[in-house]
């Protein structure tokens, strides 16, 4: 385990396994259709890429990065898209993989930006939950684990960009966001 870590949430192990139900269950619902697996960037990219490869039907995939004007610990909603998609939506079943839904604000905003392109479907796939984070009225169709409100890192998810290349989640020790800037 990391040094700047207190408690492993989720193991590496567990998260696989978690990838394998996920992607079985994702094969059975997309069986015979062509759907576009949109990775949000940067945190999504680990579980992105176990969950598609547990995936077996023919799948695109596209990234998209935004970001929002929130602190680094949380975000207000207010997203802008640094990054589009490079693959027309309307008509595709679409299958948004996020890494975690916090407040759902820019779950929310996806959605919206996706029905708005008339894409046929929106699924929403995340692998982590925080219930109590949400500010408004947002479900994932499917959400690996449900974890506490408090700040996770690890397999994506990042503390001023460290930690995404952990294999498991984590919570950090209180020191290491205790006011060491050294970056
Ligand atoms: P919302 O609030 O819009 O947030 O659902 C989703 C985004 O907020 C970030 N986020 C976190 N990042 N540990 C992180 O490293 C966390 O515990 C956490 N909670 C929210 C994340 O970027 C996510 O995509
Ligand atoms: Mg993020």
């Amino acid at each position: 385990m990391h040094s700047d870590i207190q408690d492993v949430l989720i193991s590496t192990e567990d998260i696989q396994a978690k990838c394998r139900e996920l992607g079985a269950q994702l094969t059975d619902e997309y069986e015979g259709k062509f759907p576009l697996a949109v990775g949000v960037l940067k945190g999504a990219l680990p579980f992105m890429s176990d969950l598609l490869r547990n995936i077996h039907t023919h799948l695109e995939m596209d990234f998209m990065d935004i970001s929002s004007y929130g602190n680094e610990m949380r975000s207000s909603g207010e997203v802008k898209i640094e990054k589009d998609l490079d693959t027309k939506v309307e008509g595709r079943d679409i299958l948004i993989v996020e890494d975690i839904i916090d407040s759902g604000l820019t779950l929310s905003y996806l959605m919206d930006l996706f029905k708005y392109r008339k894409a046929n479907s929106i699924k929403l796939v995340t692998l982590l939950d925080k219930p109590e984070g949400r500010t408004v009225d947002i479900k994932a169709d499917m959400a690996g684990f449900e974890v506490p409100n408090e700040f996770v890192v690890g397999y994506g998810l990042d503390y001023q960009e460290r930690y995404r290349n952990l294999s498991y989640i984590g919570i950090l020790k209180p020191e290491v966001y205790g006011g060491n800037d050294e970056s």
